[in-house]
Protein backbone atom coordinates (compact mmCIF):
# COMPACT_ATOMS: atom_id res chain seq x y z
CA UNK A 1 0.00 0.00 0.00
CA UNK A 2 2.48 2.45 1.22
CA UNK A 3 5.32 1.34 -1.94
CA UNK A 4 2.20 1.76 -4.53
CA UNK A 5 1.77 5.28 -3.30
CA UNK A 6 5.00 5.98 -3.02
CA UNK A 7 5.50 4.76 -6.50
CA UNK A 8 2.54 6.93 -8.06
CA UNK A 9 3.87 9.88 -6.71
CA UNK A 10 6.82 9.15 -8.20
CA UNK A 11 5.51 9.38 -11.62
CA UNK A 12 3.49 12.48 -11.04
CA UNK A 13 7.23 14.05 -10.03
CA UNK A 14 8.59 12.52 -13.09
CA UNK A 15 5.14 13.93 -15.26
CA UNK A 16 5.12 17.79 -13.40
CA UNK A 17 9.02 18.15 -14.58
CA UNK A 18 8.78 16.59 -17.96
CA UNK A 19 5.52 18.60 -19.33
CA UNK A 20 4.55 20.43 -15.93
CA UNK A 21 1.26 20.29 -17.51
CA UNK A 22 0.45 16.25 -16.14
CA UNK A 23 -1.06 17.29 -12.98
CA UNK A 24 -3.80 18.39 -15.59
CA UNK A 25 -5.94 16.90 -18.31
CA UNK A 26 -5.04 18.62 -22.30
CA UNK A 27 -6.84 21.65 -22.81
CA UNK A 28 -7.70 24.80 -21.41
CA UNK A 29 -10.01 24.62 -18.62
CA UNK A 30 -13.41 27.06 -19.61
CA UNK A 31 -15.96 28.69 -17.42
CA UNK A 32 -18.68 30.92 -18.18
CA UNK A 33 -18.42 34.63 -16.29
CA UNK A 34 -20.51 34.86 -13.44
CA UNK A 35 -19.85 30.61 -13.50
CA UNK A 36 -17.68 27.98 -11.76
CA UNK A 37 -13.89 26.83 -12.62
CA UNK A 38 -12.09 23.57 -11.47
CA UNK A 39 -9.08 23.11 -11.65
CA UNK A 40 -8.98 19.60 -10.43
CA UNK A 41 -5.23 17.73 -10.14
CA UNK A 42 -4.82 14.07 -11.12
CA UNK A 43 -2.95 13.31 -7.54
CA UNK A 44 -4.23 10.43 -5.49
CA UNK A 45 -4.05 12.01 -1.98
CA UNK A 46 -0.85 11.02 -0.04
CA UNK A 47 -0.48 8.90 3.45
CA UNK A 48 0.51 12.48 4.62
CA UNK A 49 -0.55 15.85 4.01
CA UNK A 50 1.24 18.46 1.30
CA UNK A 51 3.95 20.64 3.19
CA UNK A 52 2.87 23.57 0.82
CA UNK A 53 0.19 23.99 -1.50
CA UNK A 54 0.39 27.22 -4.10
CA UNK A 55 -1.79 28.47 -6.27
CA UNK A 56 -0.88 31.35 -8.76
CA UNK A 57 -2.20 33.13 -11.72
CA UNK A 58 0.45 35.08 -14.03
CA UNK A 59 2.41 34.88 -10.86
CA UNK A 60 0.30 36.75 -8.36
CA UNK A 61 -0.78 34.73 -5.45
CA UNK A 62 -4.13 33.26 -5.47
CA UNK A 63 -3.54 30.88 -2.33
CA UNK A 64 -0.28 29.62 -0.68
CA UNK A 65 -1.56 27.01 1.89
CA UNK A 66 1.17 25.67 4.68
CA UNK A 67 0.02 25.55 8.42
CA UNK A 68 -2.18 28.81 7.79
CA UNK A 69 -3.38 30.27 4.28
CA UNK A 70 -2.74 33.46 2.44
CA UNK A 71 -4.92 34.11 -0.21
CA UNK A 72 -4.50 37.09 -2.84
CA UNK A 73 -6.70 40.10 -2.97
CA UNK A 74 -10.21 39.53 -4.86
CA UNK A 75 -10.03 35.79 -3.52
CA UNK A 76 -11.12 35.82 0.23
CA UNK A 77 -15.00 34.21 -0.59
CA UNK A 78 -13.83 32.86 -4.45
CA UNK A 79 -12.00 30.13 -3.63
CA UNK A 80 -12.31 26.57 -2.54
CA UNK A 81 -8.68 24.56 -1.87
CA UNK A 82 -8.91 20.42 -1.74
CA UNK A 83 -5.51 20.16 0.50
CA UNK A 84 -5.42 16.62 -0.07
CA UNK A 85 -5.60 16.75 -3.72
CA UNK A 86 -4.57 20.33 -4.60
CA UNK A 87 -7.50 20.81 -6.57
CA UNK A 88 -9.23 24.60 -6.36
CA UNK A 89 -12.40 25.93 -7.28
CA UNK A 90 -12.84 29.76 -8.30
CA UNK A 91 -16.24 31.14 -8.04
CA UNK A 92 -18.02 34.13 -9.45
CA UNK A 93 -15.66 33.87 -12.51
CA UNK A 94 -14.92 37.48 -14.62
CA UNK A 95 -13.71 37.71 -18.18
CA UNK A 96 -10.27 38.94 -16.15
CA UNK A 97 -9.83 35.33 -14.64
CA UNK A 98 -8.39 34.42 -17.97
CA UNK A 99 -5.48 33.18 -17.78
CA UNK A 100 -2.50 30.94 -17.17
CA UNK A 101 -2.71 29.03 -13.67
CA UNK A 102 0.37 27.21 -11.98
CA UNK A 103 0.10 24.91 -8.96
CA UNK A 104 3.40 24.24 -6.82
CA UNK A 105 2.97 21.60 -4.15
CA UNK A 106 5.73 20.54 -1.60
CA UNK A 107 5.11 16.95 -0.43
CA UNK A 108 5.94 15.22 3.01
CA UNK A 109 9.07 13.86 1.30
CA UNK A 110 9.93 17.90 0.12
CA UNK A 111 9.81 16.93 -3.43
CA UNK A 112 8.20 19.91 -5.84
CA UNK A 113 5.09 18.89 -7.92
CA UNK A 114 4.44 21.34 -10.60
CA UNK A 115 1.20 21.45 -12.93
CA UNK A 116 0.12 24.17 -14.61
CA UNK A 117 -3.03 25.18 -17.19
CA UNK A 118 -5.32 27.76 -18.87
CA UNK A 119 -8.61 29.47 -17.67
CA UNK A 120 -10.64 31.16 -20.58
CA UNK A 121 -13.76 32.47 -19.06
CA UNK A 122 -16.44 33.07 -21.92
CA UNK A 123 -19.38 35.92 -22.09
CA UNK A 124 -22.34 33.98 -21.34
CA UNK A 125 -24.46 34.16 -24.68
CA UNK A 126 -27.23 36.17 -24.52
CA UNK A 127 -30.29 37.78 -26.12
CA UNK A 128 -30.09 35.29 -29.10
CA UNK A 129 -32.61 36.52 -31.91
CA UNK A 130 -32.90 35.43 -35.70
CA UNK A 131 -33.65 38.51 -38.01
CA UNK A 132 -35.66 37.63 -41.08
CA UNK A 133 -36.75 39.09 -44.36
CA UNK A 134 -39.30 41.99 -43.71
CA UNK A 135 -41.42 41.63 -46.73
CA UNK A 136 -43.60 38.44 -47.53
CA UNK A 137 -41.99 35.83 -49.67
CA UNK A 138 -43.28 34.04 -52.34
CA UNK A 139 -42.54 30.56 -53.71
CA UNK A 140 -39.58 30.29 -56.40
CA UNK A 141 -39.60 34.51 -56.76
CA UNK A 142 -38.33 35.54 -53.35
CA UNK A 143 -35.23 35.67 -51.73
CA UNK A 144 -34.64 35.61 -48.10
CA UNK A 145 -31.62 35.64 -45.51
CA UNK A 146 -31.67 34.88 -41.82
CA UNK A 147 -29.31 35.99 -39.72
CA UNK A 148 -28.77 35.04 -35.88
CA UNK A 149 -27.35 37.72 -33.79
CA UNK A 150 -26.39 37.27 -29.71
CA UNK A 151 -24.44 38.96 -27.34
CA UNK A 152 -21.25 37.34 -25.39
CA UNK A 153 -18.64 35.15 -26.89
CA UNK A 154 -19.71 33.31 -30.18
CA UNK A 155 -17.84 29.95 -31.20
CA UNK A 156 -20.26 28.15 -33.04
CA UNK A 157 -23.46 28.69 -34.58
CA UNK A 158 -25.69 25.77 -36.09
CA UNK A 159 -28.76 25.87 -37.86
CA UNK A 160 -31.84 23.82 -37.85
CA UNK A 161 -35.06 22.98 -39.41
CA UNK A 162 -37.93 21.58 -37.65
CA UNK A 163 -35.54 20.23 -35.63
CA UNK A 164 -33.02 18.25 -38.04
CA UNK A 165 -30.15 20.37 -38.91
CA UNK A 166 -29.62 22.34 -41.96
CA UNK A 167 -27.44 22.09 -44.29
CA UNK A 168 -25.47 24.44 -47.27
CA UNK A 169 -26.53 23.07 -50.76
CA UNK A 170 -29.10 23.74 -53.22
CA UNK A 171 -30.88 27.03 -52.70
CA UNK A 172 -29.60 27.60 -49.19
CA UNK A 173 -26.30 29.69 -48.49
CA UNK A 174 -24.06 30.21 -45.09
CA UNK A 175 -22.40 33.05 -44.91
CA UNK A 176 -20.50 35.08 -41.94
CA UNK A 177 -19.44 32.22 -40.19
CA UNK A 178 -22.90 30.62 -40.42
CA UNK A 179 -24.64 34.24 -38.64
CA UNK A 180 -26.62 34.19 -41.92
CA UNK A 181 -28.37 31.84 -44.03
CA UNK A 182 -29.65 32.96 -47.38
CA UNK A 183 -32.37 31.39 -49.21
CA UNK A 184 -32.44 32.03 -53.11
CA UNK A 185 -35.05 31.84 -54.43
CA UNK A 186 -37.60 30.41 -51.34
CA UNK A 187 -39.62 26.85 -52.23
CA UNK A 188 -42.49 26.49 -50.77
CA UNK A 189 -40.74 23.40 -48.22
CA UNK A 190 -38.74 26.45 -47.42
CA UNK A 191 -41.40 27.59 -44.78
CA UNK A 192 -41.42 26.24 -41.64
CA UNK A 193 -39.36 26.76 -38.22
CA UNK A 194 -36.07 27.76 -38.18
CA UNK A 195 -33.89 28.08 -35.04
CA UNK A 196 -29.79 28.44 -34.63
CA UNK A 197 -27.83 27.18 -32.08
CA UNK A 198 -24.83 29.33 -30.85
CA UNK A 199 -22.65 27.80 -28.32
CA UNK A 200 -19.26 28.89 -26.75
CA UNK A 201 -17.03 26.09 -24.53
CA UNK A 202 -18.98 27.40 -21.43
CA UNK A 203 -22.56 28.57 -22.62
CA UNK A 204 -25.37 27.96 -25.13
CA UNK A 205 -28.46 29.80 -26.65
CA UNK A 206 -31.00 29.50 -28.71
CA UNK A 207 -33.22 31.84 -31.31
CA UNK A 208 -35.86 30.66 -33.17
CA UNK A 209 -37.91 32.07 -36.31
CA UNK A 210 -41.04 30.94 -38.78
CA UNK A 211 -40.62 31.24 -41.69
CA UNK A 212 -43.62 31.54 -44.19
CA UNK A 213 -43.31 30.93 -48.11
CA UNK A 214 -46.61 32.06 -49.54
CA UNK A 215 -48.11 30.34 -52.82
CA UNK A 216 -50.92 29.19 -54.40
CA UNK A 217 -53.93 28.37 -55.31
CA UNK A 218 -52.94 25.88 -57.30
CA UNK A 219 -53.85 21.60 -57.55
CA UNK A 220 -57.40 22.47 -57.01
CA UNK A 221 -59.89 19.92 -57.26
CA UNK A 222 -63.86 19.45 -56.43
CA UNK A 223 -65.00 16.33 -54.24
CA UNK A 224 -68.41 15.37 -53.90
CA UNK A 225 -70.79 13.41 -55.59
CA UNK A 226 -72.53 14.34 -58.88
CA UNK A 227 -75.84 13.12 -58.40
CA UNK A 228 -77.78 13.35 -55.20
CA UNK A 229 -80.82 12.20 -54.31
CA UNK A 230 -83.40 14.39 -53.19
CA UNK A 231 -83.91 15.89 -49.90
CA UNK A 232 -80.38 13.91 -49.07
CA UNK A 233 -77.39 16.18 -47.63
CA UNK A 234 -75.05 16.91 -49.93
CA UNK A 235 -71.34 18.57 -49.60
CA UNK A 236 -69.20 19.53 -52.32
CA UNK A 237 -65.90 20.72 -50.98
CA UNK A 238 -62.91 22.21 -52.96
CA UNK A 239 -59.63 21.34 -52.01
CA UNK A 240 -56.72 23.61 -52.91
CA UNK A 241 -53.15 24.07 -52.20
CA UNK A 242 -52.61 27.57 -50.71
CA UNK A 243 -50.38 29.56 -49.13
CA UNK A 244 -52.31 32.01 -46.92
CA UNK A 245 -55.50 29.84 -47.33
CA UNK A 246 -57.42 30.63 -50.17
CA UNK A 247 -60.81 32.34 -50.10
CA UNK A 248 -63.32 31.09 -51.72
CA UNK A 249 -66.77 31.98 -53.96
CA UNK A 250 -69.69 29.69 -55.24
CA UNK A 251 -71.39 30.16 -58.35
CA UNK A 252 -74.24 28.41 -59.27
CA UNK A 253 -75.25 28.34 -62.94
CA UNK A 254 -73.16 31.62 -63.15
CA UNK A 255 -74.57 33.15 -60.34
CA UNK A 256 -73.27 34.70 -56.90
CA UNK A 257 -74.46 31.86 -54.05
CA UNK A 258 -73.27 33.87 -50.97
CA UNK A 259 -70.90 31.14 -49.70
CA UNK A 260 -67.68 31.43 -49.22
CA UNK A 261 -66.74 28.00 -47.36
CA UNK A 262 -64.27 25.44 -49.18
CA UNK A 263 -67.09 23.32 -48.87
CA UNK A 264 -70.46 23.80 -50.65
CA UNK A 265 -73.28 22.40 -48.12
CA UNK A 266 -76.59 21.79 -49.21
CA UNK A 267 -78.34 20.13 -45.90
CA UNK A 268 -81.84 19.07 -48.02
CA UNK A 269 -81.08 18.80 -51.90
CA UNK A 270 -84.03 20.24 -53.95
CA UNK A 271 -84.77 19.51 -57.91
CA UNK A 272 -83.61 22.93 -58.23
CA UNK A 273 -80.23 22.20 -57.04
CA UNK A 274 -79.11 20.59 -60.09
CA UNK A 275 -76.96 22.51 -62.36
CA UNK A 276 -73.66 24.00 -62.77
CA UNK A 277 -71.18 24.78 -60.03
CA UNK A 278 -68.05 26.88 -59.83
CA UNK A 279 -65.69 26.82 -56.66
CA UNK A 280 -63.21 30.24 -57.36
CA UNK A 281 -60.29 30.50 -55.24
CA UNK A 282 -58.58 33.60 -54.33
CA UNK A 283 -55.12 33.96 -52.90
CA UNK A 284 -55.04 37.43 -51.28
CA UNK A 285 -51.32 37.80 -51.05
CA UNK A 286 -50.81 36.24 -54.25
CA UNK A 287 -52.99 37.66 -55.99
CA UNK A 288 -53.97 34.42 -58.01
CA UNK A 289 -57.71 33.13 -58.50
CA UNK A 290 -58.22 29.44 -60.00
CA UNK A 291 -61.29 28.11 -60.71
CA UNK A 292 -63.38 24.28 -60.68
CA UNK A 293 -66.42 23.27 -62.11
CA UNK A 294 -68.38 21.14 -60.89
CA UNK A 295 -72.03 19.66 -62.06
CA UNK A 296 -74.75 17.97 -59.40
CA UNK A 297 -77.97 16.26 -60.52
CA UNK A 298 -80.70 15.65 -58.60
CA UNK A 299 -82.49 12.63 -58.58
CA UNK A 300 -85.93 11.82 -57.16
CA UNK A 301 -87.08 9.34 -54.40
CA UNK A 302 -90.73 9.91 -54.34
CA UNK A 303 -92.33 6.71 -55.16
CA UNK A 304 -94.52 7.44 -58.60
CA UNK A 305 -96.27 3.91 -58.36
CA UNK A 306 -96.14 0.58 -56.91
CA UNK A 307 -96.38 -2.97 -58.40
CA UNK A 308 -97.72 -5.45 -55.93
CA UNK A 309 -96.73 -9.09 -56.89
CA UNK A 310 -98.11 -10.42 -53.84
CA UNK A 311 -95.33 -11.02 -50.93
CA UNK A 312 -93.85 -8.68 -52.75
CA UNK A 313 -94.19 -4.61 -53.82
CA UNK A 314 -91.90 -2.70 -56.29
CA UNK A 315 -92.14 0.62 -55.50
CA UNK A 316 -91.12 3.12 -58.69
CA UNK A 317 -89.37 6.37 -57.92
CA UNK A 318 -89.09 9.45 -59.59
CA UNK A 319 -85.57 9.84 -61.26
CA UNK A 320 -84.46 12.66 -63.67
CA UNK A 321 -85.18 9.95 -66.19
CA UNK A 322 -89.17 10.60 -65.26
CA UNK A 323 -90.29 9.91 -68.32
CA UNK A 324 -88.51 6.76 -69.46
CA UNK A 325 -89.90 5.53 -65.93
CA UNK A 326 -93.21 6.14 -66.94
CA UNK A 327 -93.07 4.16 -70.08
CA UNK A 328 -91.68 1.41 -68.71
CA UNK A 329 -94.56 1.55 -65.95
CA UNK A 330 -97.03 1.80 -68.64
CA UNK A 331 -95.50 -1.63 -70.13
CA UNK A 332 -95.00 -3.49 -67.07
CA UNK A 333 -98.56 -2.65 -66.12
CA UNK A 334 -100.34 -4.41 -69.28
CA UNK A 335 -98.48 -7.35 -67.81
CA UNK A 336 -97.68 -7.58 -64.22
CA UNK A 337 -97.68 -11.10 -63.66
CA UNK A 338 -94.90 -11.56 -66.14
CA UNK A 339 -93.12 -8.93 -64.70
CA UNK A 340 -93.92 -10.13 -61.38
CA UNK A 341 -92.43 -13.44 -61.93
CA UNK A 342 -89.58 -12.29 -63.96
CA UNK A 343 -88.76 -10.46 -61.19
CA UNK A 344 -88.97 -13.68 -58.19
CA UNK A 345 -86.36 -15.19 -60.82
CA UNK A 346 -84.14 -12.31 -60.70
CA UNK A 347 -84.27 -11.80 -56.94
CA UNK A 348 -80.89 -12.62 -56.32
CA UNK A 349 -79.95 -9.70 -58.47
CA UNK A 350 -82.79 -7.53 -56.55
CA UNK A 351 -81.01 -3.67 -57.83
CA UNK A 352 -82.61 -2.87 -61.24
CA UNK A 353 -82.27 -0.01 -63.18
CA UNK A 354 -85.01 2.99 -61.90
CA UNK A 355 -87.01 0.58 -59.35
CA UNK A 356 -86.17 -0.73 -55.81
CA UNK A 357 -87.81 -3.77 -53.78
CA UNK A 358 -88.94 -3.68 -50.22
C1 LIG B 1 -23.52 32.31 -17.04
O1 LIG B 1 -23.91 30.96 -17.10
C2 LIG B 1 -23.52 30.22 -15.95
C3 LIG B 1 -23.83 28.78 -16.22
O2 LIG B 1 -25.05 28.63 -16.84
C4 LIG B 1 -24.24 30.77 -14.73
O3 LIG B 1 -23.85 30.05 -13.59
C5 LIG B 1 -23.87 32.22 -14.58
O4 LIG B 1 -24.57 32.80 -13.51
C6 LIG B 1 -24.15 33.00 -15.85
N1 LIG B 1 -23.59 34.35 -15.72
C7 LIG B 1 -24.28 35.42 -15.95
C8 LIG B 1 -23.51 36.71 -15.85
O5 LIG B 1 -25.45 35.40 -16.23
C1 LIG C 1 -10.75 16.48 -2.11
O1 LIG C 1 -10.83 15.70 -3.30
C2 LIG C 1 -10.97 14.32 -3.06
C3 LIG C 1 -10.86 13.60 -4.37
O2 LIG C 1 -11.69 14.20 -5.30
C4 LIG C 1 -12.26 14.07 -2.34
O3 LIG C 1 -12.42 12.70 -2.08
C5 LIG C 1 -12.29 14.86 -1.05
O4 LIG C 1 -13.55 14.73 -0.43
C6 LIG C 1 -12.03 16.33 -1.32
N1 LIG C 1 -11.91 17.04 -0.04
C7 LIG C 1 -12.59 18.14 0.22
C8 LIG C 1 -12.35 18.77 1.53
O5 LIG C 1 -13.38 18.64 -0.58
C1 LIG D 1 -19.62 38.24 -8.05
O1 LIG D 1 -18.81 39.33 -8.41
C2 LIG D 1 -19.49 40.54 -8.57
C3 LIG D 1 -18.48 41.60 -8.99
O2 LIG D 1 -17.41 41.04 -9.63
C4 LIG D 1 -20.17 40.92 -7.26
O3 LIG D 1 -20.93 42.07 -7.46
C5 LIG D 1 -21.08 39.77 -6.84
O4 LIG D 1 -21.64 40.06 -5.58
C6 LIG D 1 -20.30 38.49 -6.74
N1 LIG D 1 -21.25 37.41 -6.47
C7 LIG D 1 -20.98 36.46 -5.61
C8 LIG D 1 -22.05 35.42 -5.45
O5 LIG D 1 -19.96 36.40 -5.02
C1 LIG E 1 8.06 24.66 -9.52
O1 LIG E 1 7.61 26.01 -9.56
C2 LIG E 1 8.31 26.86 -8.66
C3 LIG E 1 7.67 28.21 -8.77
O2 LIG E 1 6.37 28.15 -9.22
C4 LIG E 1 9.77 26.91 -9.04
O3 LIG E 1 10.46 27.70 -8.12
C5 LIG E 1 10.33 25.51 -9.07
O4 LIG E 1 11.69 25.53 -9.56
C6 LIG E 1 9.54 24.60 -9.93
N1 LIG E 1 10.02 23.26 -9.77
C7 LIG E 1 10.10 22.40 -10.75
C8 LIG E 1 10.63 21.07 -10.39
O5 LIG E 1 9.79 22.71 -11.90
C1 LIG F 1 -35.29 40.38 -32.40
O1 LIG F 1 -35.01 41.48 -33.23
C2 LIG F 1 -36.15 42.09 -33.77
C3 LIG F 1 -35.70 43.19 -34.71
O2 LIG F 1 -34.32 43.27 -34.80
C4 LIG F 1 -36.98 42.65 -32.64
O3 LIG F 1 -38.16 43.21 -33.17
C5 LIG F 1 -37.35 41.53 -31.70
O4 LIG F 1 -38.05 42.03 -30.58
C6 LIG F 1 -36.12 40.82 -31.21
N1 LIG F 1 -36.53 39.68 -30.44
C7 LIG F 1 -35.90 39.32 -29.32
C8 LIG F 1 -36.43 38.11 -28.63
O5 LIG F 1 -34.96 39.96 -28.87
C1 LIG G 1 -28.96 38.55 -48.60
O1 LIG G 1 -27.65 38.86 -48.27
C2 LIG G 1 -26.79 38.99 -49.38
C3 LIG G 1 -25.41 39.28 -48.87
O2 LIG G 1 -25.01 38.27 -48.00
C4 LIG G 1 -27.27 40.11 -50.27
O3 LIG G 1 -26.48 40.19 -51.40
C5 LIG G 1 -28.70 39.84 -50.67
O4 LIG G 1 -29.20 40.94 -51.39
C6 LIG G 1 -29.57 39.62 -49.48
N1 LIG G 1 -30.87 39.23 -49.93
C7 LIG G 1 -31.98 39.72 -49.40
C8 LIG G 1 -33.23 39.22 -49.98
O5 LIG G 1 -31.96 40.55 -48.50
C1 LIG H 1 -15.28 37.54 -25.35
O1 LIG H 1 -15.71 38.81 -25.78
C2 LIG H 1 -15.00 39.86 -25.15
C3 LIG H 1 -15.62 41.17 -25.56
O2 LIG H 1 -16.45 41.03 -26.60
C4 LIG H 1 -13.53 39.79 -25.56
O3 LIG H 1 -12.82 40.81 -24.92
C5 LIG H 1 -12.99 38.44 -25.14
O4 LIG H 1 -11.66 38.29 -25.59
C6 LIG H 1 -13.82 37.32 -25.70
N1 LIG H 1 -13.38 36.08 -25.10
C7 LIG H 1 -13.18 35.00 -25.81
C8 LIG H 1 -12.73 33.80 -25.06
O5 LIG H 1 -13.35 34.96 -27.02
C1 LIG I 1 -85.79 25.37 -54.76
O1 LIG I 1 -86.86 24.60 -54.32
C2 LIG I 1 -87.20 24.70 -52.97
C3 LIG I 1 -88.32 23.77 -52.64
O2 LIG I 1 -88.22 22.62 -53.38
C4 LIG I 1 -87.57 26.14 -52.67
O3 LIG I 1 -87.84 26.29 -51.28
C5 LIG I 1 -86.48 27.06 -53.06
O4 LIG I 1 -86.83 28.40 -52.89
C6 LIG I 1 -86.09 26.83 -54.49
N1 LIG I 1 -84.92 27.63 -54.77
C7 LIG I 1 -84.74 28.32 -55.87
C8 LIG I 1 -83.46 29.07 -56.01
O5 LIG I 1 -85.59 28.34 -56.74
C1 LIG J 1 -92.34 4.43 -51.09
O1 LIG J 1 -91.23 3.54 -51.14
C2 LIG J 1 -90.73 3.11 -49.89
C3 LIG J 1 -89.56 2.19 -50.18
O2 LIG J 1 -88.50 2.92 -50.80
C4 LIG J 1 -91.79 2.39 -49.08
O3 LIG J 1 -91.25 2.01 -47.82
C5 LIG J 1 -92.99 3.29 -48.91
O4 LIG J 1 -94.03 2.59 -48.27
C6 LIG J 1 -93.50 3.80 -50.27
N1 LIG J 1 -94.55 4.79 -50.09
C7 LIG J 1 -95.69 4.71 -50.70
C8 LIG J 1 -96.64 5.81 -50.39
O5 LIG J 1 -95.91 3.85 -51.50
Amino acid sequence: METAVAISLTLFILTGLCAGQGLFPQGSVNGAEGGTAMFITNLIPPAQPFITISWTVGGANIITSTSDDSIGPGYGDRITLNKTTGSLELRNLTLADSGGYRVAITTATAETINGSTELVVYENISDANITGPPNHLFADWSSANLTCEAAGNITTIQWMKEGQPLSAGGNILFSEENRKVSISPVKRHDSGEYVCKLTNPASSATASYRMIVNYGPESMTILGQNIAEVESFTLIYCSVQSVPPATFTWLFNGQQTGVHEAGYIISSVSYNNSGDYRCDARNDLTGNVISVDHSLSVKGTENISSINCGEITIHFKKTIEVLCINILQTILEVNVNAFCMLFRNKKGNNEEKGKRKT
